[in-house]
């Protein structure tokens, strides 16, 4: 496949106006048509960010202009959604989490590679300039050997200010399927694929009160834990904790993500961003140093799909790929099934860590 890649989007939600200012930054995507099951929202979407057509779900899919569909829908509909994208032979890059379980994670997988199809999920947050430049510093061994990581989501819930929060409290979202894949996506590619999890888990509080203006007073049921603590086992060593909460309600002073090393500890930016700041603390060092990023922090959600583009134009695998997609949803649905058994579970899915970007890309370009 050589010249642009097609893209068509599904979904037109609160994500999508991302998508396609971060899609356009990348001279390889041409954004080809939109869809969402309502068609008022496909139609201003289309109009708003001049995009040529504004489609059906099912005529998005036989559409032939496009060559990857970008499934912006809700995360209980995403492996459906995904699934019928690669039996219309498209290739799909998902918003995370890839499935809401393994199941039809591993399903997914297996209907693309019958059909010779590439897989691609968010978050794509990993191929920013800040934690792309956590990774060189630990390729190249300014922390010496990893020992341990930590990893906090400290948060007091959505309700104050999500204009429809009651999704997050119910089975398939809470903290963890919610937030984590970003903390666990960036751990992977840090220190490689996690090979055994245990964690506890509690629901703090039985219903949650709304107090957005939209839906102010509203009682939401809680179904799903609300402040999970994990560890994590990775295959290559470290030790990790992860901690993802929506039940904090007093604040907290803890940092998002470390990674500590035989010989210094990197400090890891929000995993939710695409830039910096990056800190380096070596042994015996009595400060902190800001390490100035080496690869671009002007990109956004979109950059995981160009990526996508190049893999399948350059018969390649993708970074953000369906394999890491797989390997954090597991970790999740292992996480939680941990707590609830009071066991330790061993991993089946162990993807090699994606491939760091090379230094010196030009913008708009994922490749010399
Ligand atoms: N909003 C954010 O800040 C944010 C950030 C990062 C990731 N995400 C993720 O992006 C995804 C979308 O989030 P959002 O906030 O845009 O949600 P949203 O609810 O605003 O939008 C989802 C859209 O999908 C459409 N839709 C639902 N089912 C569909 C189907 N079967 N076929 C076609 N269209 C369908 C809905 O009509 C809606 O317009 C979620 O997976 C979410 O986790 C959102």
């Amino acid at each position: 496949m050589q010249g642009k890649v097609g893209v068509g989007i599904m979904g037109c939600g609160n994500i999508v106006g991302q998508y396609i200012a971060g899609c356009r930054q990348f001279e390889i995507l041409e954004i080809a048509a939109c869809a969402d099951i309502d068609a008022g929202k496909a139609a201003n979407t289309a109009v708003e960010h001049g995009i040529p057509r504004a489609l059906t779900p099912a005529e998005l899919l036989v559409d032939p202009g496009v060559d990857i569909v970008i499934n912006l829908t809700i995360p209980a509909v995403h492996a459906e959604v995904s699934l019928a994208a690669l039996r219309a032979g498209k290739h799909v890059y998902s918003e995370k989490p890839l499935a809401t379980n393994t199941a039809d994670g591993r399903a997914l997988l297996a209907a693309a590679a019958e059909r010779g199809l590439l897989v691609g999920c968010a978050p794509d947050t990993f191929l920013g300039g800040g934690l792309q430049t956590c990774r060189k510093l630990i390729d190249d061994g300014w922390i010496g050997e990893p020992v341990a990581a930590t990893a906090f989501m400290m948060s007091g819930g959505p309700e104050p200010w999500h204009p429809n929060p009651a999704f997050f409290y119910l089975a398939g979202a809470g903290p963890l399927f919610d937030m984590a894949p970003y903390y666990l996506t960036a751990l992977v590619n840090l220190l490689g694929p996690v090979g055994r999890v245990t964690a506890a888990a509690r629901i703090s509080f039985s219903e949650r009160i709304a107090t957005s203006a939209a839906r102010f007073g509203e009682r939401l049921p809680v179904e799903t834990p609300t402040h999970v603590a994990g560890l994590l086992e990775f295959a290559a060593g470290p030790v990790g904790t992860l901690i993802t909460s929506f039940d904090i309600k007093g604040g907290s002073n803890l940092p998002r993500i470390e990674i500590y090393g035989s010989a210094g500890t990197v400090s890891v930016p929000d995993p939710n961003t695409f830039g910096g700041p990056v800190r380096l603390r070596r042994t015996g060092a009595a400060e902190w140093s800001d390490v100035p990023l080496l690869f671009s922090d002007q990109v956004g959600r979109g950059i995981g799909v160009a990526d996508l583009a190049y893999a399948l134009r350059d018969g390649r695998a993708p970074r953000a790929g369906g394999d890491l997609a797989f390997h954090v949803l597991e970790a999740m649905e292992s996480l939680l099934l941990a707590a609830e058994q009071g066991t330790h579970i061993t991993l089946q899915s162990s993807p090699a860590r994606p491939a760091p970007l090379p230094l010196g890309l030009l913008p708009g370009r994922l490749e010399p």
